[in-house]
Order: structure tokens, then sequence, then C-alpha cells
């Protein structure tokens, strides 16, 4: 199979994950099963690996390769759903409770190189952006339809974008002129607001990270996700969690935070087990996007003994 995308820190998630034949797998970006399929052949005989992503041609790609695989002593079961509804999967699934969650955030190399997603500002594409394609909410939406207000607010929370108000204004002026359509388009109004020397990464970096996070209601999804994840994980269970830009970093400690040694719980607790890993030089020169990955791994503690 042709495919684009590299699985970060993989030897790093399969050793963390602790994998032992019969384990329950939620896999929440399943992507194109690149962990997903390392995964599963640990788990035989008898695991269950559920795969959850909301982009359609995602879950195909992943079942083309798991069917590569061959394995039929472990149950697999790939769902097109949102990792912030993973509870519901789980349940329907047959299942109350998992051992190990993956949560790879972001983008996949197969979205983010296919023009026609729109997520790319150096390829042109129309202003898209949605991993689920069933949904309503586009770019184009974002960028033609939000108020002025709005609009800087979520650059300036979602991308940390110090030029906002300039872009944005850039922005509104183009929308008198018409609707902005293109992802070239818009990547180049925001290249002539921001003002000064070129940084090391392109001036639309910040703002297109932004508008995907609005589209994907990324900060929900998360908080959500994990949120659902450590409640349905059994004693001992661990989450993984690769995150790739200093806002999801700062959700995944602030969400993980009240379950924590400090947070106050008598039942169980989920901490953190190490320290956050990132890729070495290897790994970042076979593949530039993994070089702000970040993992973090927790494990979930029954305080009462009392084992599920
Ligand atoms: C970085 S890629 C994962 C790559 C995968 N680990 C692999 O090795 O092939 C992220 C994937 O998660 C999916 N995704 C992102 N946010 C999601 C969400 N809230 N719910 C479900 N899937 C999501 C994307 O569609 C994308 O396919």
């Amino acid at each position: 199979m042709d495919l684009r995308h590299k699985p970060v820190l993989l030897q790093q998630v399969i050793g963390s994950l602790a994998l032992e034949p019969g384990l329950v797998y939620l896999d929440g970006t399943m992507g194109s099963a690149g962990h997903y399929s390392a995964v599963v052949s640990r788990l035989v005989p008898g695991g269950i690996a559920i795969g959850i992503d909301r982009d359609q041609s995602a879950i195909e790609r992943a079942q083309a390769r798991v069917d590569e695989l061959q394995l039929t002593e472990v149950e697999m079961r790939l769902v097109h759903a949102e990792f912030a509804e993973l509870e519901r999967v789980v349940y329907e699934v047959g299942l109350e409770h998992v051992d190990r969650v993956l949560l790879d955030l972001g983008l996949s190399s197969d979205q983010l190189d296919d023009p026609g997603r729109g997520f790319s500002f150096l390829h042109d594409g129309p202003l898209d952006m949605r991993q689920d394609r069933s949904q309503a909410l586009t770019a184009e939406v974002v960028v033609n339809d939000y108020p002025a207000d709005r609009l800087e607010q979520i650059l300036r929370d979602y991308g940390d974008e110090r030029h906002s108000h300039r872009i944005v204004r850039a922005i509104v002026d183009a929308r008198d002129r018409g609707r902005i359509e293109g992802t070239l388009e818009l990547a180049s109004l925001i290249e002539e607001a921001v003002p000064g020397r070129r940084g090391k990464s392109h001036p639309a970096t910040r703002s297109f990270q932004a508008i995907r996070m609005e589209v994907g209601g990324e900060v929900r999804q998360l908080e959500e996700g994990i949120r659902q994840a450590v409640e349905l994980l059994s004693d001992a269970g661990r989450l993984a969690v690769i995150t790739f830009h200093s806002l999801e970093d700062r959700i995944v400690k602030r969400t993980l935070r009240p379950y924590g040694r400090h947070g106050g719980r008598r039942d169980w607790q989920v901490n953190m087990l190490g320290r956050v890993i990132e890729p070495d030089e290897e790994e970042v020169r076979g593949n530039p996007r993994s070089r702000s990955a970040k993992l973090r791994v927790y494990e979930k503690r029954l305080m009462t003994g009392d084992a599920r």
C-alpha cells in the first residue's frame, strides 16, 4: 500500500503502552493504522482493538492495511466516529472498559498533502479543512461568515497569533470584494498583512492551525475524549497522547490535572508515567513532521484495591 503517513514515536508508543495478549486497545485517531497495526499484532491472542477516525477515507485506508495483516486471533473494530464519543463506541462494541488508549492528535500526512482537503497553505485548494466531510462547518464559513471579533479571538486563542488584529482586518477588507474561497488566496492575504521579517515558519502557519481547530472543534474533542478515556480505563490502564503544539499540551495537562495525585479524588487516580518523550534526531531527519511531537503516557490506578 502507498502510505504517506509515517507513525510518530512508534517504538516509544509500543514500549510505553506495555502491550500484552488479550488486552482491549482503543485508538482514537487511527489514521492509516500506522500505530494501530503495530499494536494489534501484540494483542494476539484474544485482544480487542477498536480504531476510531472521523475521516471516512482514513477508515478505508486503515481497513485495507489491517486486512493485509491477516490476523485472526484478535477482534478488530474500525469505527467512523469522533473521539469525543468514544464512550458510546465502546459501549456499542459491548465493552465497559478499555486497557490502553492512544490519541495521536492533529492531521495525517494523507490529509495535509491532499490539496482538495484545504489544510495546506502551500497548495491551492478549497477552504475546507474538515476531517469529517459529513459535517456542515467548513473553513470557508469560518473565514467569510464569522464576525471579525470572533475570528480574531480564534487566531489568538488557537494559534497564539500576535498579528491576529492585522490579519483579520485584511480578511474583512477582502470580504468586501467577494468571498475568500481558496487556501492560497487566504495564505497570501495573511502574508501581506503580517509585518516585518520572515521567521522560520510560513506567516500563515498559525492562522491555518487556528482555523482548522475551530472547524474540527478540536478543544472540545480533546477535553471530552480525554475525560471519557480515563473514565473507561481499567485498573492499571494506560492513556498515551501525542501532541504537536503548545495549546494541545496545555489542554492535555489541564484536563488530566483533576484526576492526578493532587486532584483530591479518592476512588482512582490518573498520573503521568515518566517524562515527556520526544523524537530523536534520526526520526526528525526521516520525518520532519515529527519534530514538535511530544508523547505523554498516563496510568490509572484504583485507590481501593477493588480491581476491575
Ligand atoms: C496524526 S493522524 C493519526 C495517524 C495514525 N496514528 C497513524 O499512525 O496512521 C490523526 C488522525 O486522527 C483523526 N482525528 C483527528 N481528530 C479526531 C477526532 N476528534 N475524532 C476522530 N478522529 C480524529 C484524523 O482524521 C487523522 O486521521
